[in-house]
């Protein structure tokens, strides 16, 4: 028998591309590749990129540089690059680094087992289609290997938005629905193999419609599957919240109270500008209806600043926005030209404005998350328990509102949700005591 050829994966970008990654690996598992951690022992190299900004994206060629060295040692090393950049540059990575081997966009990675023999044969291989036939009807079932508790399951992908900003649409493609009925079985599978919480994923997951009742009913859907004890979904589009949606937060007990709901800006002008589709006001008002439906919900957000045209009270009235909501967690990126997309057509602004407006944002933000995590203190959560922490007797899991929680606790409480209350609050999670 010869040795198992050895696959290496590196992921950048979204869940979405570190699901990808699972199943990428899986089909490769197929072509009696298994993975390794470790760059120099492969046979395979596979980036698995973003395009989202220009820093992500060239990140990819720093990396394929210092790959070169590898594929210099070893020149059967076959090297490919994956994902949005894939999508969005196609043959070009080739000329720029000619070493790369195949390249392979995010609706056809189904065909990578027939890419693999091509460069096997020592062709270079390039499938950047957005095919009919759909990649997860290829893929099929999922590995039956023993997994940790927590899983993605991709459930939609694509964007009809077009916000002027983002490369998405084009990278991803139109907005596409898996069928509710292979989700269902998909998260059996994952559930089998000691999964006890979903995060369903999907460049706008609210927009799912492959459900009779969307996305709050594949959720109730996927609510009777025994074992599955917690369900999750990212991203959301604030104009996609239904009704059902809002009322599943407050009445699904495996749905958790955590919503990721993205608003960009707080100044109207700036909404129009990016086409959101919303104002300011009317995200709010959505805001109140869902607190009011879940009161303790911890909710987290995208911010750009600095997108072109945007004033100084544009950027406070993003300000006054993050007061009036307070999020628990957030995330926010200085504004970075795309090529293709509308607003790379517009006048930029100053580098430096754009440094001082970040840093008054992540300041806020900042400021919230951490009074959000203070409050913690001296509640019972419940923690899903993921794996061993650094110091020996500790583990480690999230808890309902996705803090990083640690305890003493027994290696038995892995996989299992613990009461656990919460004595104190350090940089990037919270320390508790189990006591159920
Ligand atoms: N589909 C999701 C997320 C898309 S990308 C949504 O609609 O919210 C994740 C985040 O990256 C976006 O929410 C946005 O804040 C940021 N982003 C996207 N394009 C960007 C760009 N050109 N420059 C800076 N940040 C960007
Ligand atoms: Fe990009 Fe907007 Fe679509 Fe989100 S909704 S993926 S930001 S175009
Ligand atoms: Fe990046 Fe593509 Fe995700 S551009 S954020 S990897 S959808």
């Amino acid at each position: 028998m010869t040795a198992p050829k050895k696959l290496f994966i590196k992921t950048y970008g979204c869940q979405m591309n570190v699901y990808d990654s699972e199943r990428m690996a899986e089909a490769l598992g197929g072509q009696g590749y298994v993975q390794t951690d470790h760059a120099e022992d492969a046979d395979m190299i596979l980036l698995n990129t973003c395009h989202i900004r220009e820093k992500a994206a060239e990140k990819v060629y720093s990396e394929l540089g210092r790959m070169k060295v590898l594929k210099d040692a070893k020149p059967d090393l076959k090297i490919g690059v994956a994902g949005c950049v894939a999508q969005a540059e196609g043959a070009e990575i080739m000329r720029r680094q000619p070493m790369v081997d195949l390249v392979v966009g995010p609706q056809s990675y189904h065909r990578l087992p027939a890419m693999d023999a091509a460069v096997q044969g020592g062709a270079k291989a390039l499938d950047t289609d957005f095919p009919e036939d759909d990649k997860f009807k290829t893929l099929k079932t999922r590995s039956k290997a023993k997994r940790g508790p927590t899983a993605f399951l991709t459930v939609q992908e694509g964007c009809d938005k077009f916000c002027a900003f983002c490369v998405v649409p084009y990278t991803r493609g139109a907005e596409v629905s898996r069928p509710a009925d292979r989700i269902l079985r998909e998260a059996r599978e994952l559930v089998d193999a000691g999964v006890r919480e979903l995060t369903l994923l999907g460049q706008n997951v609210n927009a799912y419609h492959g459900h009779e009742r969307g996305l709050a009913g594949l959720i109730w859907a996927l609510t009777e599957i025994d074992g599955l004890e917690r369900i999750r979904f990212t991203t959301s589009h604030p104009n996609d919240m239904d009704q059902a949606l809002i009322d599943a937060h407050g009445t699904c007990e495996k749905l958790m109270p955590y919503l990721h709901l993205p608003v960009q800006s707080g100044s109207d002008r700036i909404l129009k500008a990016m086409n959101r589709k919303h104002t300011a006001e009317s995200y709010l008002r959505l805001i109140d209806r869902i607190r009011a439906a879940r009161p303790d919900i911890l909710l987290s957000g995208d911010f750009i600043v600095g997108f072109p045209g945007e004033t100084d009270q544009d950027f406070e009235d993003t300000l006054q926005l993050v007061r009036d909501v307070h999020y628990g967690q957030a995330y926010s990126f200085k504004y970075s030209t795309r090529p293709g997309t509308p607003a790379a057509e517009k006048p930029q602004l100053p580098d430096d404005v754009m440094n001082e407006r970040l840093q008054r944002l992540q300041a806020l933000l900042r400021d919230q998350q951490q009074q959000t995590q203070a409050s913690m203190i001296g509640r019972e959560v419940k923690v899903l328990f993921e794996k061993a922490g650094r110091e020996a007797g500790q583990m480690i899991g999230k808890s309902e509102y996705l803090h990083a929680v640690y305890a003493d606790a027994p290696a038995t409480v892995l996989g299992q949700v613990r009461r656990v209350r919460i004595v104190q609050d350090s940089a990037n999670s919270l320390k508790g005591e189990l006591i159920g």
